[in-house]
This record gives structure tokens, sequence and C-alpha cells, in this order.
């Protein structure tokens, strides 16, 4: 019996020795302690079969292995929950050596990184930045500019039309009417946004693009003063060695008018695609601000005159990076959009 008390024990510790988690640990308990089948228990029924004179030795032995290995079981216990617990503090602990992880932060749009640059060289020049109205109604994006009703430049630029004599503004000239019609000469002011046309979506165009209108008027204005304006804004913008070139033009609310181009930087003036196989870029329309339009906003023609040029700021930017197809601008892919 003495014998058979050592075996258990010996086969306990191997079993405790082995359990690594609080649940293997239990299952020693219950394979030892259990009520039902437990090693420990087993042996003290069997108490009853010792003879008498060795009941005494046998039962102090049992009992002694019982405290024993009973302590040993709680001592593992501890041992592995202590353990546990300094793992799970070393596990959130911070580790002040490891790099960074780097916000995703967004950036600027390409046509906004533009836009931006123009505003700023001609703020330089005093302009102030006026906003405008996208949906407009006739008369401030084609009447007062001097489409009368019949007028076949309206054909130029195809209308998208929201409601009875309400569009989508084709061009940002808009804001030249509703600017002068609140404000007294001198002006100096520059009105980008979005404008809207029923085109086809090729290269160049899209059906929402970018442009920024600018108007200037005061006493003794000429042509000069447009062409100077826009040469050194286009200097800035561009480079100092840019090939650029006025061609006479139509506008009705503009005499005389003109348009701007600059040579495509993808063919470098040989022709391709992007510029149609005509080796220039259109970018802006410009000219004299008619005696008429004028009129139509409260301003004697007599005392004042001034010039105006409504630019497109997406083949600006196109120009400037290097893009040359306006779609890219305008799918919000950004695989793309991220390497501006
Ligand atoms: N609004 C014209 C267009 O979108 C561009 C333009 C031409 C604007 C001449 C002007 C201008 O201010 O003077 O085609």
């Amino acid at each position: 019996m003495i014998e058979k008390i050592r075996q258990t024990e010996a086969e306990f510790r191997s079993a405790l020795d082995a359990a690594s988690t609080a649940a293997a640990v239990d299952e020693v308990r219950v394979r030892f302690f259990g009520r039902k089948g437990g090693a420990v228990h087993a042996l003290f029924s069997e108490l009853k079969s010792v003879p008498p004179e060795k009941k005494k030795e046998v039962g102090e032995e049992l009992n002694r292995m019982r405290d024993a290995l009973e302590a040993e079981l709680r001592a593992k216990l501890e041992a592995l929950k202590a353990e546990e617990g300094a793992r799970k503090e070393r596990r959130s602990a911070l580790d002040v050596t490891l790099p960074a992880r780097m916000p995703r932060i967004g950036h600027l749009h390409p046509t906004t990184i533009v836009r931006r640059e123009i505003e700023e060289i001609f703020r330089e020049m005093g302009y102030s930045v006026e906003p405008g109205p996208e949906i407009e109604n006739d008369w401030y994006n084609f009447g007062a500019l001097n489409f009368t009703p019949e007028h076949p430049a309206r054909d130029t630029q195809d209308t998208f039309y929201v409601g009875e004599d309400l569009l989508l503004r084709t061009h940002t000239s808009n804001v030249q009417i509703r600017f002068m019609e609140t404000h007294k000469p001198p002006i100096k002011v520059l009105a980008p946004g979005r404008v809207f046309r029923r085109d086809e979506i090729t290269l160049r165009r899209s059906p929402m693009f970018h442009q920024i209108e600018g108007l200037l008027v005061d006493r003794g204005i000429h042509f000069g003063h447009l062409k100077g304006t826009l040469e050194h804004f286009l200097r800035q913008i561009f480079s100092p060695d840019t090939k650029v070139r006025f061609r006479p033009s139509y506008f009705p609310f503009t005499e005389p008018s003109a348009e701007v181009d600059i040579q495509c930087s993808f063919c470098e003036g040989e022709g391709c695609g992007t510029c149609s196989q005509t080796g220039w870029m259109e970018i802006l329309g410009c000219g004299m601000v008619h005696p008429q339009v004028l009129r139509n906003c409260g301003i004697d023609p007599e005392e004042w005159s001034g010039f105006a040029f409504g630019l497109g700021i997406d083949r600006v930017a196109m120009r400037k990076f290097g893009i040359p197809n306006i779609r890219v601008l305008f799918e919000n892919d950004l695989r793309v959009l991220g390497q501006f």
C-alpha cells in the first residue's frame, strides 16, 4: 500500500509538471482528486482493507500525501496565473522604438493646385477672387453678354437646361455681369469655377470642366494692358520660354477678341492626339469688354473700358503635369491622383 501511495505521488508529479495551462492543471486535479474515480480518493477507499496494525501508518502516509499534493496543485495554479499576468503586461507594453505608422492624409487635386497658383499670380497683381453661381439663367449666361436670342454663337456652347430659363452655366463669364451689376469700376476680379457643356468626352473635352474668368475695368484700358497681363501670367504659370500665340477670334461679349494657344507639350508642336494634330493647345479666350456689355451693367463705356479673359484650368493642369487625357482629372483614380 505504501508503495502504491508513492507511485500515485510520482504519477501526480509528472502529470503536474507536464500541465502548462490552467485547464491542464484542472484536468490533473480531477484525475487525482475527483470524487468519482480520482486516484487519491480510490486510495482512501482502499484503507478499509488494510490490516488494523498497519492502518495508522498507512492513514498518516495517505493524509500527508494528500496535503502535499493539494499544496503543489495550488502552487502550480498560482505560478501559472502569475506568468499569464506577466505575459499580458509584456504584450500591452508600449514599444517606443517601433517606427510610427504614417496616417493616410489626402492632398490637393491637380486642378486645385493649379487654380490656387493662378489665383496667387493674379492676387499679386491686385485681383480679388469672387464666387459665382453654377446654375444660372439665360440673361447672365448669355443675354447680358450680348448673345442675342438667335445668336449663332449660342450653338458653340451646347447647354444643359435644368428648368424654364435655368441652365448650368457654360462659362464663368456670368460672373462678369453679376460683379459689374453690383460694383462700380475700377474693377479687378478673378472668378474660378465649374462649367458645363453638352460635349462628347475626348482627350481634351469633358462635359464638366473648370474655368477662371478675369475682368478688369478702369479708365483708359486698351488691348496692350490685356496682352501684357496675360503674357506676364503665362510666363509665371509655365516657364519664361513657353511658346504662346494670340489668334484673332470672336466672342459676342468682347471686341476685339482673341484666343491664346500654348505649344503642345506632348508633341512639341509636331501634332498629336492631345492637340488634334495642330501642335497647339487652346487655353484661353480674351478680349476688350464690348461696350454693350458695360452698358447692360450700368457702366458708361465712354468713361470706362476693360478687358476680360476666360481660362481653362484643367488644360493648364494637363500641360503643367504632362497629363495627356483630361479624363484622368475626373475619374478619381487614387493611383493616378496620388502622383501629384
Ligand atoms: N467664355 C468664353 C468661353 O468659355 C471664354 C472667354 C472668352 C472669356 C473671352 C472671356 C473673354 O472673358 O473675354 O469660351
